[in-house]
Parts: structure tokens; sequence; C-alpha cells
């Protein structure tokens, strides 16, 4: 049997305590697989001596991370510190540098640092795997950096956060408060040390920004994502939506437009009876719209623990098949130098369906005042509904429109005039709908 692959782990929170454990129950089944054991040499972590429940038997403990990256007594580095830039940066680089593979769960890491941390990978023969830094246990990356070889991607689109398809979800169902549902997701464990990382879009750009380099095999451009989180969603719009047969996700959105390449983040309105919209909780989905393939779509658990450690244990199990000579395929998909500079399009020019609710004074001519500022932007009209106030001597109603496909500068304008004419009685909400089957 081949020398066992020793292992490094940095960083032992949920989802490294649950790979020490998943290591170790399934050690016999790994090492049926791999053709060799797979042995957690070495960790580090903050505190030492926090109780993880788990056993971390003969490992050697270390303070520094940096000194278990350069440590001769592994052979892969698991990050799973988490943040963009150093520790967990240094610690990646000194790994790839002295010739280890390295598996991470990093997506606000590579979102920044992935296609350098590629070139120095590339450069010195060595993986850098990272399924579980897009939505958790679904095995999204393989699919499209191996399985889709040749396929030319139109759209890739998402729910890749966990928490806000779990608040979103209970919102729904249970009429829930935002607040009440964002508690019980992170007593869970599923929301980033800072929940503001998930609920205001950081946490599904990161991941977009990864599919969006795989998908188009362009560098990867986080920067360039137009972002809304989901903390402005209420009840309101939950219920309208349901009335008008859609359901609010939070999705992350690539697709190739005359333009350039749209990549965007933003609560989305899909048909409820769309298969996107029948992902509930903590579950993630990604479909991929390709040439040769049409239309792909993978659902699984998106985040905890388990989701994330099957992901990371999957990710050491192909380094331990793979032999020196036989390693598998580029970072992202194809040679890191190779990556096209990306071309982004403009958020203006976005063309699609909207959702308008607005909260207006009640009184002559409101109606015909909104209705005017949409035809005066060219924006064409699939319904427009007027509910009363709900609120007894409130002098307001609720005007509620959908539009057809029209541009994101039409809505612009027309909501600015809208509110210009002082019609409003609340800052007005706008919704994109996005098309899926
Ligand atoms: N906070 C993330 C989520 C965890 O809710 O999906 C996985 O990246």
């Amino acid at each position: 049997m081949a020398e066992a692959l020793r292992i490094g782990i940095a960083g032992l929170g949920t989802v490294g305590a649950s790979v020490v454990r998943v290591l170790s129950d399934k050690a016999a089944e790994l090492t049926r697989q791999c053709g060799r054991d797979i042995v957690v040499t070495a960790v580090s972590a903050r505190n030492k001596s926090r109780d993880r429940g788990i056993d971390l038997g003969a490992a050697t403990w270390f303070d520094e991370p940096l000194e278990l990256a350069k440590s001769p007594d592994i052979d892969v580095f698991v990050e799973l510190m988490g943040g963009e830039d150093d520790p967990a940066l240094a610690c990646v680089k000194a790994a790839l540098e002295a010739g280890k593979h390295v598996v991470t769960a990093n997506k606000a890491l590579l979102s920044k640092h992935g296609v350098a941390l590629a070139e120095i990978a590339e450069s010195k023969g060595v993986l850098l795997n990272y399924e579980a830094a897009v939505a958790g246990g679904i095995p999204i990356i393989k699919t499209m950096r191996e399985a889709m070889a040749g396929n030319t991607v139109s759209r890739v689109l998402g729910i890749l956060n966990g928490t806000c398809n779990y608040i979103l979800t209970r919102m729904e169902a249970e009429g829930l408060s935002f607040e009440a549902c964002l508690k019980d997701a992170q007593r869970l464990g599923y929301a980033e040390a800072d929940p503001t990382f998930d609920i205001e879009g950081h946490d599904t750009a990161h991941k977009l920004s990864i599919l969006t380099s795989l998908a188009f095999g362009c560098k990867i451009a986080a920067d360039s994502i137009y972002m809304e989180g989901i903390s402005n969603i209420s009840q309101a719009d939950i219920r309208a939506a349901a009335e008008l047969g859609y359901r609010i996700k939070l999705l992350g959105v690539a697709q190739q437009t005359e333009s350039g390449i749209e990549q965007r983040v933003h609560p989305t309105m899909v048909p409820t009876s769309s298969v996107i919209a029948q992902v509930h909780g903590v579950t993630n989905a990604v479909a991929v719209e390709t040439d040769i393939l049409g239309e792909l779509l993978l659902s699984g658990p998106g985040a905890g623990g388990n989701a994330t450690a099957s992901a990371v244990v999957g990710d050491i199990a192909d380094i331990a098949k793979s032999r020196p000579g036989f390693q598998h395929g580029p970072v992202f998909g194809r040679p890191a130098r190779e990556l096209k500079p990306y071309k982004k399009a403009q958020m203006r020019s976005h063309a699609g369906g909207y959702f308008i609710r607005l909260t207006v004074h009640d009184r002559v001519g409101v109606f015909a005042g909104v209705a005017k500022r949409m035809a005066d932007n060219d924006i064409s009209l699939e319904s427009i509904v007027q509910h009363g106030s709900s609120a007894e001597g409130d002098n307001s109603k609720t005007v509620i429109l959908v539009t057809h496909e029209t541009t994101e500068a039409a809505v612009r304008k027309a909501v600015e005039g809208i509110t210009k004419d002082g019609h409003l009685v609340d800052k007005p909400q706008v919704i994109r709908i996005e098309r899926a089957d």
C-alpha cells in the first residue's frame, strides 16, 4: 500500500471538527477507496483547551498556523480558518510554495486571491481543491470544472447561501420575523461568524465570483458584482409575491450578455412553480445553462458542519487517489494564465421583469401619475394592483406593479420620477424577476 497521506488542519470550528470526525469515523472505508491511509498528523486552532468533542489522537498541535502550513510532516494543508487575507492567505501561499496540496473551504480568500493562488499551485504541480467553498456539500466545482468541458455556458444561477434561504423559507412558511429566523440560523451553525456577510449578500457574491470564472473562463472579478441583501425584505413583499405566483429567493446570477458578463446578487422573484422555488431551508441549488447540456440543476445541503465536511473530505480523497504525474487538472478548469480578463456588463443595462411595491398617498391622480411615469420610460406593465391600507385611519394605499421585460435603467428612472412627484409615503421596493422553469 502507498504511504499514508498526512493531513494538517488549520481551523477547528464547526467544519474543522466535522472533518476530523468524518476522517476518523470513515477511516477504513477511505483507505479502501484511496488505496492508502489518510491520517491527521497536525492541527492548529485559536483555542487549544476548548472541548470540541473530537479525538485529535497523536496529532501535533501548532499555535501558529503558518508553522503548520510549512511543516515537513504534512502532505496536505487543509485551511478552514476563513478570512479573505492573512493568516489564511499567508498559510495557503506558504503551503503551496512548499509543494503541499491545499484544500480550502474559504470562498472569501478564493474570490480575492484565487487566480494568484492557482498560478502558484499550477507552477508547483500541486492541487488546490475548494469544493466546500461553493454551495457546501453540492459537488458543483467538480461538475463545472471537469464534467462540463467543451460546454459553452450562457447562465449560471444559484441559491448559494443557506442562511438566507433558511430565513426566507421560514418567514414565508411561518410568518416569522427576519430577526427570529436569523437567530435560529446562527444557533444551528449555518451563519458566518459575522452574519451580515450572509444577509447582505457578500457570501453569495464570493461564491458566485468563483462560479463565474469556471463558467466563462475568465479571471475572478468579485468587485464587479452588483449586490443587494435580504435585510429589507418584509412580510408585505413575501405575501405580495405569493399572491402574484412568485417566491422570493436570494439568487446569485452570472450571465453572458451582448455587452459583457453580468454578475448580480439580489432578492429575486422566481415563479412558484419553478424548480428553484422548491428549494427550501438551508438547501442550496445551482443551475447551469449550456449549449450542449441544456440545463443542469444540482441541489443539496449548502451549510453546516457535515455537508461542508463531506466536500472537504472528498477533496482530500482526490489528493489521496492522485499520484505524481497523474494529478487532476487546473484549478479553474483551464490554466490560470489562460483565464481571460473579465468584461463587465453594466447593471443599468440588465434586462428583465420587475416587481415594484409602492406605498402611496390615497389621493386623486396618484395611480394615474404612477402609470404615466411607467409609460414615459417605455415600461409595459403586466399587472397593476392596488391594496387598501391595513391600519385604520392610515391614508395610504399599496400599489403593486409587475412589469414586462424592461431595463434596470428604465425602472430606476421611473421610480425616481414617482419619488420626485411626492406620491410615496414610504421607501419604494423593487425586486427583480428571474426567468426560471
Ligand atoms: N454561511 C454560509 C451559508 C455557510 O449560510 O450558506 C456556507 O458557506
